[in-house]
């Protein structure tokens, strides 16, 4: 049985007119598609439209809660070209995929930075900041992927002239500093307190043992936006921990090479085979798991909106709880035995064999009991 909620032709024309909103009419209005991806295996090479506005070429990348949430979009500057500059009441967090070049960033007040990037570079667009993106080869493409919560605000005030031409500076966002787009960064915690990050595939991260097989994690908060993303890392021969969440987190290989299993609760999982510049969007409240088959660490950059997070009263992300405690991460010792079937099958193809022996044992000295009544 089918648990992907579909339902007859006559309840669903129902709804059709809400599927159109300013989001999806702006889009249109830009001469670009609205691709619907759950999966992009190369965005590296995702296929790209001119987009004359901006004088680049691009294509959005949408997820199924694409609408109301966070959107992504794939944008290409030509050799030796600048996009339009512009500026937007939404935030826009980036990255840099392939090629070199540079940004010039300024506000209302005329306070202006700019900063180089090159590919692995990671950087967030401050709230209603003028900018220009610049191609700094005049014989190759450069390449970036955003995600944006251009939907949210798009919809919410429905008028393009507002969205995109009011005057207006945050300057507790930006104020032209000099060293805003300075690598580097305050850490506290997970958390990486930055405006630009040059090497996001080489970033060294904090030991996370909650996600499961020894992995490593960092947060950042970019422009200081409401935007989140995040990288985690784990290593060779090891898989992490099923979980589900809300719609918008666009997982991107940075490095490695391996699959992903997702599903919505109840059916076989759907595999997704990944490599650098790889793409997964988990649906809303779907499971899914990442298994590194490759010969080197797997790592990967998530960007997302806080929609994505379903929190417990302490403010903790419902995927990082215990199912056993009502949270939404299934422990390996509650995983089904096909999992795990799966991943020796796959490394041994490759001559290898799983090193999860102490993620496993290491799970069952802090594994909550299972409640009465629980399978
Ligand atoms: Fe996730």
């Amino acid at each position: 049985m089918s648990r992907d909620a579909l339902v007859s032709d006559d309840l669903a024309v129902k709804f059709t007119t809400e599927k159109d909103s300013p989001y999806t009419r702006w889009v249109k209005s830009e001469g670009l598609d609205i691709v619907s991806s759950l999966y992009v295996p190369d965005l590296h090479a995702v296929e790209l439209k001119p987009w004359a506005r901006r004088g680049g070429m691009g294509v959005f990348l949408n997820h199924d809660a694409s609408r109301t949430s966070n959107d992504c979009y794939v944008c290409e500057i030509p050799p030796g070209k600048a996009l339009a500059p512009q500026r937007q009441l939404y935030e826009e967090m980036v990255l840099v995929l392939d090629g070199l070049g540079s940004t010039s960033v300024w506000n209302e007040a005329g306070q202006r930075t700019s900063f180089e990037w090159k590919a692995g570079a990671l950087f967030a667009i401050p709230l209603n900041a003028w900018h220009q993106h610049f191609n700094g080869s005049g014989t190759r493409p450069a390449r970036y992927v955003a995600v944006t919560n251009a939907p949210v605000v798009i919809n919410a005030f429905g008028d393009l002239d507002f969205v995109f031409n009011t005057r207006y500076d945050f300057p507790d966002r930006f104020s032209g500093e000099p060293s805003y787009f300075a690598n580097g960064g305050a850490q506290r915690g997970f958390l990486l307190e930055t405006n630009f990050v040059a090497d996001a595939v080489n970033l060294p991260l904090v030991t996370a043992k909650e996600r499961g097989a020894g992995g490593g994690h960092i947060r950042f908060s970019l422009a200081k936006g409401h935007m989140n993303s995040h990288i985690s890392q784990f290593p060779v021969g090891t898989y992490k921990k099923a979980h589900a969440h809300g719609a918008g987190a666009h997982v991107i290989i940075l490095n490695g090479e391996g699959y992903s299993l997702m599903w919505p609760e109840g059916e076989e999982p759907r595999r997704f085979e990944w490599k650098p510049g790889s793409m997964i969007v988990p649906p809303n409240l779907w499971f899914h798991q990442h298994f590194n088959t490759g010969t080197t660490p797997a790592r990967y950059l998530a960007f997302k909106a806080e929609g994505v997070s379903i929190r417990n009263a302490q403010g903790v992300p419902k995927a990082w709880i215990s199912r056993r405690l009502g949270g939404d991460q299934i422990d390996y010792a509650d995983e089904s035995p096909k999992v795990r079937q799966l991943f020796a099958q796959a490394l041994a193809k490759r001559g290898l064999t799983p090193r999860m022996d102490a993620a496993y044992e290491a799970e069952l000295t802090e594994l909550p009991p299972v409640l009465r009544g629980d399978s």
